[in-house]
């Protein structure tokens, strides 16, 4: 089986229609999200049409949860002033523009979803599997609390989003645990492209030895694949929605201009900034 798993979607609904066709073509049998559908981006409310009408699973998002909880704040995790100046404006802007219906149902999403592939135990999960706005980063996250958490976690294969950035590491007993990335902005390399990824069940065997975006656990292949999208147009109604340059920016040239203090040293190193 082929599935998709998408990471936060962050307003950016052209990406969404992107990649479902992208993920469409590759011939996948099911979608899933990760979470956080809301932040940054314009148009909150274009985001729900498309999961619903293609059957895409959410798990629930900090953004997901705040928004359908009418909580003030998004509670993305940083402590830099400057970030939470930036995600309040993100916020009040998605709070604002995002119909009662499609809060409702965000408040509704499960924080967790667990499923059963050829006898793989999948956990899919927001920032890890025991804090929806835990930030886990490929530099500062040892493989000995990965298997733990995995362990504790009774799952083959957890994935999860949040930061920002994918990554994956194999663990014992064929167990792999992976960030899928995000669809709503780039990754603070300098390339306007988004992320994904694809889990192939009957996967070991296929595929190339491209260690960077190939994962065999037991027989279970992740593949993360980059996404283009028409980013100009998506910079063009940001604009005119009178989002932040900040925002607009990174959209159009790749780096990341906020939620800079999050990053570990060595993520940070990797961009302009
Ligand atoms: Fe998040």
């Amino acid at each position: 089986m082929k599935i998709a798993f998408f990471g936060g979607i962050y307003n950016n609904y052209l990406a969404l229609q992107a990649a479902i066709q992208d993920a469409e073509r590759r011939g996948v049998d099911r979608m899933f999200c990760l979470g956080d559908l809301g932040a940054f981006g314009p148009h909150p409310d274009r985001v729900f049409p498309l999961l619903r009408d293609h059957q895409i699973e959410c798990v629930q998002g900090n953004y997901d949860n705040s928004i359908g909880n009418n909580l003030k704040d998004c509670q993305c995790g940083y402590t830099d002033p400057r970030d939470n100046w930036f995600a309040q404006i993100s916020y009040n802007y998605t709070y604002a523009n995002t119909s009662i219906e499609n809060r409702r149902w965000m408040s509704t999403l499960p924080s967790e979803i667990r499923f059963e592939v050829d006898g793989i135990r999948f956990l899919l999960c927001h920032g890890s599997p025991r804090k929806t706005n835990e930030f886990l980063w490929e530099s500062t996250t040892s493989t000995h609390f990965l298997e733990r958490l995995v362990t504790d976690a009774v799952a083959d294969v957890v994935l999860g989003t949040h930061s920002g950035i994918h990554w994956q590491r194999r663990l014992s007993d064929d167990r792999l645990f992976a960030n899928v990335g995000v669809l709503g902005r780039p990754e603070n390399d300098g390339r306007t492209n988004v992320w994904y990824a694809i889990i192939d069940t009957g996967g070991a065997g296929e595929g190339n030895a491209d260690a960077d975006s190939l994962s065999y656990a037991g027989s279970v292949l992740l593949e993360f694949i980059p996404l283009t999208y028409d980013h100009e147009r998506l910079a063009a109604e940001m604009r005119a929605e009178k989002l932040p340059d900040e925002f607009v920016n990174s959209i159009l040239n790749g780096w990341w201009t906020t939620c800079l203090e999050v990053l570990p040293g060595k993520e940070r190193r990797r961009g302009r900034y």
